[in-house]
Parts: structure tokens; sequence; C-alpha cells
């Protein structure tokens, strides 16, 4: 047994396969093969050994330093492979891991009440059309037949900009828009963004969405304006329900209404939903004002129309039972993920 070589052969070799890297292979074989190491110590000590014992002697540790050379060079295309593998595999998608469950978006509540009203106005031959959300005071206003010292200007109090525009207080400067610009007969339907200097509470808010509907031509009555309105409430609240109008007041319009449509938790009997009455107030509605006609250089003697406005909001509490016009902007998933549909 060579000096330095107490567990013998088996010793060596059983260390080599125990390196758990090529770094730790590098260690042993610097160990018995290295300038300083076993095998080279033990070639210098041939000169210790008997003349006639030193062929003998070398074979020993040529043999020995061959099994070690065999040994590491095995052990280092092991350690390449295990690597290649552990490499290989880390890549390989492993299936069994659980998926992660993606969010999908969807469309806000008020958009999708939006579009449905919009299908059903387009559906009835209404074309869509759009306005500035900063508007004069002119097209907010004066050309709705609504001059400075109005009393109807107090509900409408809103955001001005330094230049002397203000954010539009309803989409019906659209109608005069549209108007100006095109020869009558026509019918659009406008939705759109609306400020008012309202402090939010369970059905306010000072930011808010509307849309506006406008038909002009020979001969309208109200009779169209209630057929019109009939079919609309049928269509989007459902056909057993039923629409009144009520007598009110807008500069733009005369006559004007306001219009209800029946409960439809009592069907009209009244109940907590409708504060008893039966009737739940949707849109303010009337007949275009001979001047609204005159401020766009319509003949009112020729012209006729109908004109009608709300909040999408306020259809919006009414088709899905809403308790308070904040929810909208709270951005509680859990509420807004109730009204989910998701985006086609
Ligand atoms: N613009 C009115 C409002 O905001 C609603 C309306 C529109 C009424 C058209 C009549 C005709 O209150």
């Amino acid at each position: 047994m060579f000096n330095g070589l107490e567990g013998g052969l088996e010793e060596v070799l059983r260390r080599i396969m125990e390196t758990a890297s090529l770094n730790d292979l590098q260690e042993v074989k610097a160990r018995y093969l290295g300038k300083q190491g076993l095998v080279t110590s033990l070639m210098k000590n041939i000169k210790e050994i008997p003349p006639e014992k030193r062929k003998e002697y070398g074979r020993e540790v040529n043999e020995l330093k061959n099994s070690i050379e065999e040994a590491i060079d095995n052990r280092k295309n092991e350690l390449e492979e295990l690597g290649r593998l552990a490499r290989e595999g880390a890549e390989r998608p492993d299936f069994t891991v659980p998926g992660k469950r993606r969010d999908i978006g969807s469309y806000h509540l008020i958009t999708q009440v939006m579009e449905e009203v919009q299908d059903i106005w387009v559906s009835m031959g209404f074309e869509v059309t759009t306005g500035p959300e900063i508007e004069t005071s002119y097209y907010n206003f004066e050309a709705l037949n609504t001059p400075e010292w109005h009393p109807a200007r107090d509900m409408h109090d809103t955001f001005y900009t330094c230049d002397g525009q203000l954010l539009r207080t309803h989409t019906s400067p659209v109608q005069i828009r549209v108007m100006e610009s095109r020869k009558p007969p026509l019918a659009i339907f406008s939705p759109g963004t609306c400020y008012r200097k309202d402090t939010p509470d369970t059905t306010h808010l000072p930011m808010f969405h509307q849309f506006e509907v406008l038909l002009v031509d020979r001969g309208t009555s109200v009779s169209h304006l209630k057929g019109t309105l009939n079919h609309f409430a049928k269509r989007l609240f459902g056909a057993d329900r039923r629409i009144r109008l009520r007598p009110s007041f807008f500069p733009f319009t005369e006559p004007s209404f306001e219009v209800d449509v029946s409960c439809g938790i009592c069907g009209g009997q009244g109940c907590r939903s409708c504060r008893g009455s039966g009737w739940l107030e949707i849109l303010g509605a009337g007949m275009v004002h001979p001047n609204v006609f005159r401020n766009v250089g319509y003949d009112p003697e020729i012209w006729s129309g109908f004109a009608l406005g709300t909040g999408l909001e306020r259809i919006a509490m009414l088709k899905y039972d809403l308790e308070d016009i904040r929810d909208l902007l709270r951005n509680d998933r859990r509420f807004l993920k109730g009204y989910r549909r998701a985006i086609i």
C-alpha cells in the first residue's frame, strides 16, 4: 500500500464518485493528480525504493494514475450530463402545476347601458352624433331658449373655464350643433358626458352621462313622441311596462313632459321601490320650441319635432335597482363584477 493512500484505490474512487459538481471534481483531481498531488509525490518517492523494485513500483503508480484519471473522466461526463438534464428540466413546462386564473376585464355598467340604449334608438333609425363637452354658453343655454336671466339656469350651475366656456350641463347643445349644420328632416341620438356643480349624494354626481334624442320633420306631434317613447320603454325595461307623460317645463320644448315608466316590482300598484306611486321617472321630453328652430334657421311653420333626454346613470339605477349612484364610481370590484358582461 502506498503512503497517503490509506483507504486504497477504492477510497479514491468513492471520493471521485461523490463529487457533486465539476468544481468539486476539479479539487479532487488536484488532490490526486496535481503537481502537489498524491500521484506526483508517489512518483518522486521512487528514489527511496530499492533499485530492483523500482520497475514494479513505477508500474503500480502508473496503474493507479490511470485508474484515477479514468474515474475522473467518467465522473466529469456524468456531471456534465446531470447538469444538462437539470437545465432542460427547468425549461420544460410542468403541466400538473395549477393554472393562474386570468382576470378578464369587462365594460363598465354605464357603457353597457349606453350601448343597450343606443342599439334601441339606432334600430329605430336614429343616427349617433356627438358634440364637445366644453361648450359655449350659447350652445348650452341661449340657443336652447334659456337666456341668462332664466330661472331654469339655476338647476344647471356648472364649471367654467378661464376663457368663459363651460362644461356642458346636458347633451342638448348637440341638437343645436347638428341642426345648424344640416337641413331637416333628421333623427339623431347623442350620448355623452355632462357636468353640473352638484354635491355627490345617492342620486347626484358632478360628472354623469346623458343621451339626447331629437327628431325633426313635417307634421310631428305629441303622439309620435309618445309612441316612440312607449316602444323605447318596452324594449329597455320589458314588454309589460307602460309609460305616462306628466306636464312639465323645459325652456327648449313646448309642451314639455316628465316621462314615467310603470314600476317593475309592483306593476304599478305602488310599493316601496316606487315610493307608493306605481311609477318611476325616466326622462324629460317635449316638442321642440319654435324659438329653438328660429335660432338654427329652421322655419317653425314648416318644421316640427320632438326631443328627449335623460341621465344614463338614472336609467342604470332603475334597470338594475341600484341604491346609490356613487357605487358606479367607487371601483369596488365586487360591485362591478356583479354587472359583468365580458368583452367579446
Ligand atoms: N336636457 C334636459 C335636461 O338635462 C332633458 C331634456 C332633453 C328635456 C330634451 C327635454 C328635451 O334636464
